[in-house]
């Protein structure tokens, strides 16, 4: 495992270099979520495969930017699903960004997940990398390379609140739930790109992230193996839950295709089980 964590924090390099550099036009195509691709998604995609190509113990990569699944090394161990540039149009207003990593051992399914990670490129670029049995630690570049800075937990209960998606298309428990968390004392903190709105909860101690089912997306927006299950197992590593909006642990999502969606909510513990009881969910 220390070999593909080795290469994520190399192209995390690579990738923070592009963003810097590069064109930020689209390119001729769209992603199989029928988006349209920047030339730095289609950049930073083909970095992370050009960098796992020689990893023998990565069997298959699954882009979040392709369709299928790509066989490595037949003999490898684990398969990696990652979005190599999750946010990528908030570059263009010079926002942060970040790379999800899930790696996966056996069927592609979130109780299969043995370790995620990801990067955030903002400011400075930070990782964090999540192990079973462990909290998450946090790297940082310090001069030139990654640092581990210390463990990642969250608190019972946070102050912030990033409630994703199209208001107008939430579901009225959704809305009200919403707005009672904003009546309790919580602060807005969304800024579009999951990865730095994960980041900021989980190292500001806790607070809720949401990303329900809405009227033109019932299943959500974010991709199970991509985002949602890396960033679940993030979540329960580090005291927190993830669930869906049936309460159902995201770590049990059994995706059907590679690019399905599912409502999701990432929070610290009390945040979650106020969810649950605004949705009807037993607790
Ligand atoms: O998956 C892409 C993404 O940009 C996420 O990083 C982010 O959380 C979400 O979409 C934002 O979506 P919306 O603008 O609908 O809240």
């Amino acid at each position: 495992m220390n070999s593909i964590f080795e290469t994520i924090k190399s192209v995390a390099f690579d990738i923070d270099h592009a963003i810097k550099t590069a064109d930020l036009g689209y390119s001729d195509s769209e992603n199989s979520s029928g988006e349209d691709q920047l030339k730095l998604d289609v950049q930073s995609d083909i970095i992370i495969e050009k960098a796992f190509a020689s990893v023998s113990v990565v069997k298959n990569l699954v882009s979040e930017e392709k369709e299928g699944v790509m066989e490595l090394n037949e003999n490898g161990t684990y398969t990696i699903c990652y979005d190599p540039l999750d946010g990528s149009s908030l570059v263009d207003v010079n926002l942060s960004v970040g790379s999800i990593f899930g790696i996966y051992k056996g069927e592609l399914q979130g109780s299969n997940l043995v370790a995620s990670a990801y990067v955030v490129y903002g400011p400075r670029i930070e990782l964090v990398i999540a192990e079973k049995g462990k909290k998450p630690l946090l790297y940082r570049v310090i001069a030139g390379e990654f640092k581990e800075v210390g463990e990642v937990f969250m608190d019972e209960k946070g102050k912030l609140n990033a409630p994703g998606g199209t208001q107008q298309n939430w579901s009225t428990t959704h809305k009200t739930f919403v707005d009672s968390l904003f009546a309790e004392g919580y602060r807005l903190r969304y800024s579009g790109g999951m990865v730095p709105d994960l980041h900021q909860i989980m190292l500001k101690g806790g607070g809720l992230f949401s990303y329900p089912g809405t009227t033109d997306k019932p299943d959500g927006k974010l991709r199970q193996l991509f985002e949602v299950i890396p960033f679940a197992f993030m979540y329960e590593q580090a005291g927190g839950q993830a669930i869906n909006n049936k309460g159902m642990r995201l770590m049990e999502l059994v995706p059907s295709h590679p690019h399905d969606t599912s409502p999701c909510f990432f929070g610290s513990n009390y945040e979650v089980n106020a969810l649950k009881s605004a949705y009807g969910i037993e607790n």
